[in-house]
């Protein structure tokens, strides 16, 4: 298993480049099984959970010819419309398979995703929407099984509580369902924007992505498209703080500043000086000392739950208390025990974490325990006295592309070891 060692205390400079977002692309890969024509995505990022979904796309029946950065997909014809437990296990955005095959197929097998690192995260939510769609569904052995002999219908669905992939799933299978379907209360994330996008490049009828009611009049089939997937927010929120926390002078590249709209803003009002010295571009200055402010993690637009544990890694430096809530998951501070291994002073009480600093942080060896909490160990050990080894960062692998070349090539001391 590989480890990242890396030594504290360079400040990041110069510029660090913005990949394709991994929690983008995984719907749009999804998105190919509803068409039987070719389509073609470019920045897809080469992380592992896009490896995984591409595998699991395989199985499905689908053609997947990877060349670089661009994925080609084509699925004539659907063999077996199903996702293990072997793979949704790995990767719980396996369910995204869902609603597409449903739709294309009338017929689907999903393993349950069970626990994981962060938390329940059950998908009753897609389960309820594709039966309001018309779908019958039987839960047996750990699967579920949708079954929609004639066709999905269109329907009026509304989510008790707001869902990012619950909503792509949904959306993907209204899409070929006969009729309208409104979705209420719909995740307004960017990433469900750029999934809409694309399904109405492939002909989908699709109003109000990026608000909270999505209309979709279903259509018969849809064809084949071309489409460049957004740059990763949580990535470029990432590299952002690092920059921040470190006291460097870091531009991040080819972002979209308006994704990063909470996070900038929270950074402003800690002290830190951030601009925009491009329309894809954002910079960080810090060195100033940085105040503690209180954040709390919601739904887009509001501060992504996908940054919460780098923010708590900053706070760690900032004067005084910050009181950090977590609302989406109820299990998500797994980082905060390994950050006290480093000298944070941080205490838990339910969904809240409160952050006292600034402390020295001293390197240690540490444990990733998902994707996030990892980013939020480079972040740590980047300040740190010393030398912090980070172990399972296949962790990271998950969803940061070439993570430490990127901060190596801003100065960061990481390398990784087998
Ligand atoms: N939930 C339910 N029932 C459902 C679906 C969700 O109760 O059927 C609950 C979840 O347990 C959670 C909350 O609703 O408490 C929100 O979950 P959501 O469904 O929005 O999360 P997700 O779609 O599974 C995506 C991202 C996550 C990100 C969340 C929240 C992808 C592939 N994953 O997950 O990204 O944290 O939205 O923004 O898009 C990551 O990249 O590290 C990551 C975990």
């Amino acid at each position: 298993m590989d480890k990242f060692v890396i030594t504290g205390g360079t400040a990041l400079q110069g510029e660090i480049p913005t990949s394709g977002s991994k929690n983008a692309a995984l719907p749009a890969l999804a998105a190919a099984l509803l068409t039987e024509e070719p389509v073609t995505l470019h920045r897809i990022p080469a992380v592992r959970d896009i490896r995984t979904m591409q595998r699991l796309l395989v199985d499905i029946g689908c053609k997947v010819d990877v060349d670089g950065g661009t994925v080609r997909l084509h699925t004539e014809r659907v063999v077996c419309p199903e996702a293990p437990y072997e793979l949704v296990k790995t990767m719980r955005a396996s369910s995204l398979v869902l609603g597409p095959l449903v739709a294309r197929t009338g017929r689907a097998r999903v393993s349950l995703p069970g626990g994981c690192a962060i938390g329940a995260r059950p998908i009753n939510l897609h389960i309820f929407g594709l039966e309001q769609l018309g779908a019958r569904i039987e839960q047996a052995h750990g699967y579920i099984e949708a079954v929609a002999t004639e066709g999905l219908r269109g329907a009026t669905i509304h989510f008790d509580r707001i869902t990012v992939t619950g909503t792509e799933d949904l959306m993907m299978a209204a899409v070929l369902a006969k009729g309208e379907t409104i979705l209420r209360n719909a995740a307004r994330e960017p990433e469900v924007t750029d999934l809409a996008a694309m399904l109405v490049k492939m002909g989908a009828q699709i109003e109000g992505a990026g608000t909270s009611t999505i209309r979709i009049q279903g259509v018969e089939r849809l064809s084949g498209a071309e489409h460049a997937i957004i740059p990763d927010r949580i990535e470029a929120g990432t590299f952002l703080i690092a920059g921040a926390m470190t006291g460097g002078e870091l531009t991040v590249t080819g972002c979209v500043p308006e994704h990063l709209g909470a996070l900038v803003s929270k950074l402003q009002q800690t002290g830190v000086h951030v601009t925009q010295p491009g329309p894809d571009s954002l910079q960080v200055r810090g060195g100033n000392p940085i105040r503690s402010v209180d954040m709390t993690t919601e739904e887009y637009p509001g501060f992504a739950t996908d940054l919460q544990a780098q923010y708590m890694a900053f706070a760690t430096q900032a004067t005084g208390i910050a009181i950090v809530v977590e609302t989406i998951f109820e299990n998500r501070f797994m980082h905060a025990q390994e950050l006290a291994r480093m000298g944070a002073n941080i205490r838990l009480d339910g969904k809240q974490a409160i952050v006292a600093g600034p402390t020295t942080l001293t390197g240690a060896g540490v444990i990733a325990s998902d994707l996030r909490a990892s980013a939020s160990l480079v972040l740590a050990a980047l300040v740190a006295k010393g030398e912090t080894v980070i172990d399972r960062v296949y962790h990271i692998d998950r969803g940061y592309e070439k993570i430490e070349a990127k901060l190596a090539h801003a100065g960061a001391k990481i390398r990784r070891v087998e």
